[in-house]
């Protein structure tokens, strides 16, 4: 079927956090949440499980697995098993969750910053050092520092590496060949990988490589985050996947994440096994809509201003704004963009090291939403 990626639907007063969190006139273009209707085989779904009008505990039955791991091959060629496939309640507990199995209080976690925030933060949460190996600014797109990622992997300290490809906040989607070198550097200084995919859907330019698929031997050492939220708007149902091959670590992880006795919601499975199993075709349909979402953003910066700028980026929904020619502190830049142009926007320095001066902009919304947010940004830089 077709869908109308155009359409307006209001989200003020559902309890929506990207919504209700700012005054009516701030136009949301934050948090990683997109303003699509979800397809309608997940709403029919979740509506004949509520019919039943019943919500007691529920049981694996491997429907849920096997969703995961049938869109794991059929999207990504990676042919997992579904008994690989654990539930987690959201891809952010599951970072938790790894950070507490794979390595030690007072020991180090890397990862390629900027970076999607819990990364930093649930280290710290749970008494681990964030090793933020920065992505060097080529100002046409990032690229790793091999060099300072090798030295931080290389420390006795550092047993795991939190990956996240595709890359938010930037949108690199990494190569084939930059996988295979970091995966070299795991392999070399016994450092366990998560993968965060959670991205995997959303890619304009190449391939999304998924890590396990490089070789037996990354595989064995790797443990992939996934989650049907962000390509289906399901971020409420909290039904997330931790994939790998390895039993140890699906062992490590699953005593880890019993000690907080979560439990599935029926809800949530009943909707991604309806997106995993019968909504490829919204997936193939939403791409080009983002890119070309994508497209009028990067177009619109380069035209109404010098002083912001932003390439193209390969994959995510996620707008990675250079704001530093405007040179305002970063408390500025966000008040600029909150009072002045009334839209709310990330702030780049939650993002860790290389994220002073920046700026996150989503355009999953319908394209009206996304040109009004533009004209708003336009407008208070012309007043400037
Ligand atoms: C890279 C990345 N990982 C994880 C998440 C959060 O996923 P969840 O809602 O499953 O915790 C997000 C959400 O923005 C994200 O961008």
């Amino acid at each position: 079927m077709r869908y109308d990626f155009d359409e307006i639907i209001e989200r003020r007063g559902t309890r929506s956090e990207k919504w209700d969190t700012y005054p009516a006139d701030v136009l949301p273009m934050w948090v990683a949440d997109g303003d699509f209707k979800s397809p309608e085989p997940v709403t029919q779904a979740i509506i004949g499980a509520v019919h039943r009008g019943l919500f007691g505990y529920t049981i694996a039955d491997g429907a849920f697995e096997r969703a995961y791991a049938h869109w794991a091959a059929s999207r990504y060629g990676w042919e997992a098993d579904p008994d690989w496939v654990l539930w987690a309640p959201s891809l952010g507990a599951s970072l938790a969750t790894c950070i507490r199995a794979f390595s030690k209080p007072g020991g180090r976690v890397a990862m390629l910053s900027p970076i999607y925030p819990p990364f930093i933060n649930l280290c710290y949460l749970n008494g681990r050092l964030p090793e933020q190996s920065a992505l060097r600014d080529r100002g046409h797109g990032y690229a790793i520092d091999f060099a300072d990622l090798e030295a931080r992997l290389a420390h006795p300290d550092t047993k795991l590496l939190l990956l996240c490809n595709p890359h938010n906040p930037t949108g690199r989607v990494l190569s084939r060949r930059e996988l295979e070198r970091i995966g070299e550097l795991c392999l070399r200084y016994n450092v366990i990988i998560f993968s965060d995919e959670i991205h995997a859907d959303i890619v304009f330019k190449g391939k999304h490589v998924c890590f396990p698929t490089l070789s037996p031997e990354l595989a064995s050492i790797t443990m992939v985050g996934m989650n049907a939220s962000k390509t289906f708007n399901l971020a409420d149902l909290r039904s997330a996947a931790i994939i790998a091959s390895n039993p140890r670590l699906r062992q490590s992880f699953v005593s880890e994440i019993a000690r907080c006795n979560v439990g599935r919601c029926s809800l949530g499975i009943a909707g991604v096994i309806a997106a995993y199993t019968r909504c490829a075709d919204y997936a193939d349909q939403l791409v080009p809509y983002l890119e070309a979402n994508m497209r009028l953003a990067v177009d619109s910066f380069s035209s109404a201003t010098t002083h912001i700028s932003a390439s193209m980026p390969e994959g995510t929904f996620l707008l990675w704004l250079n704001c530093k020619k405007m040179e305002m502190t970063q408390a500025e830049l966000v008040n600029f963009f909150l009072a002045k142009a009334k839209v709310a926007l990330n702030s780049g320095a939650s993002f860790g090291k290389g994220g002073e001066g920046f700026m996150r902009l989503n355009v999953a919304c319908p394209r009206a939403t996304l040109r009004d947010g533009l004209r708003r940004i336009a407008k208070a830089l012309a007043e400037r």
